[in-house]
């Protein structure tokens, strides 16, 4: 399949861009602004926000099928500028929708865990949504957006964790960065979450897009746990102090976006429809620490690195 992805420098994107070439699948990809000159696959930048841009990117990449990972993901850059927002989280999803409606292409749309308020947790896919911030908000109109214009594509509610190109997006990349120095870090006792390696919901991801399946699903973790029982076990499995890891409430951390609680998602739909459970988010952590020990983290980031800077290298190492 000729899969286009966009947000391909982003945390999921480029963790799904791997996995769907390790597949066998041909990728294209689509970036901000990034350029990823190693990519062992074609890559453009666009702003997708701009209509002529995205016009130009899809006749570039004429995609058999979509996975739109790209976003404005930060919360707090969220509610400093709702109108990017609204552009990027809501507008663009339903114009790639649109686009992919009219051509018959499929196309799944990544949403978020943080639709719902976070008040009762266990959230099925039937239970009425409530954003809290300006991120969440706009993620919904996504959503709807998306459905609307393209009965036919998969919007997954998703929650993650993985190595990223920079090696510093991910919450468990930020505990990784501090205990390996022996630094101590706060984890939240009263936030839950039920997170899946990047690499685990990519492959679902493209499970669901082979499978045909349409609507909204919630891919997460069929088991979730605190930030703070999160940060420990990854600890332990890489053999740092988890005494590091100071319990904490998130009323404490003076953040700019409101959080909810408990984003304790069901993922038994998803389950039920692909036929298998789940991985979990123990099951990520250990694969998690297989990649960093592997050369993964490496082999990802080489993807920032042109080879003809990497021949100049070695040319001058010699
Ligand atoms: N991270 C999480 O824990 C989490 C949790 C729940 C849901 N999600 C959802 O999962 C998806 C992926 O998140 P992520 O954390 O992987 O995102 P990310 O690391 O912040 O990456 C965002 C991607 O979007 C691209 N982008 C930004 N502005 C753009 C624009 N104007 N036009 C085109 N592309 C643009 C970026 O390109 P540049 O690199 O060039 O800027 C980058 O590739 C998002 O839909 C997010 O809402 C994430």
């Amino acid at each position: 399949m000729n899969l286009l992805i966009t947000g391909v420098s982003g945390l999921l994107g480029a963790n799904l861009a791997w996995e769907a070439l390790r597949a066998g699948h041909a990728v294209r990809g689509l970036t901000g602004h990034r350029d990823l000159p190693g990519a062992p696959f074609p890559v453009r930048a666009a702003d997708l926000t701009d209509p002529a841009a995205l016009d130009a990117a899809w006749a570039w990449a004429r995609p058999d099928a979509v996975i739109h990972t790209a976003a404005l993901a930060d919360l707090d850059a969220c509610e400093r500028d709702p109108d990017q927002a609204h552009r990027l989280n809501a507008w663009v999803p339903g114009a790639i929708a649109r686009r992919a409606a009219q051509e018959g292409v499929p196309l799944v749309h990544i949403s978020t865990d943080a639709v719902f308020d976070g008040q009762r947790g266990d959230y099925t896919e039937d239970d009425p949504p409530n954003p809290l911030s300006v991120y969440a908000r706009t993620k919904l109109e996504g959503e709807r957006a998306v459905l609307d214009a393209h009965p036919q594509a998969v919007v997954a509610r998703v929650n993650f964790f993985g190595w990223s190109l920079s090696g510093t997006r991910s919450l468990a990349e930020w505990f990784f960065n501090n205990l390996r120095f022996g630094q101590t870090v706060r984890g939240f006792t009263d936030v839950f979450f039920c997170p899946l390696l990047a690499n685990h919901l990519a492959r679902l991801l493209l499970e669901m897009l082979e499978r045909g399946l349409h609507g909204l699903y919630h891919a997460t973790s069929p088991r979730c746990l605190s930030k703070y029982a999160f940060g420990v076990a990854l600890a332990e499995q890489f053999g740092y102090d988890p005494g590091l890891i100071r319990p904490a409430s998130v009323d404490e951390a003076g953040l700019t976006a409101p959080r909810a609680r408990r984003l304790t998602l069901r993922s038994d739909k998803l389950a039920h429809a692909l036929g298998h459970p789940l991985p979990d988010w123990q099951a990520g952590i250990v694969e998690f620490h297989r990649q960093y020990t592997t050369g993964y983290t490496e082999a990802l980031r080489s993807w920032l690195i042109s080879p003809l800077e990497d021949a100049r290298y070695d040319y001058c190492a010699i």
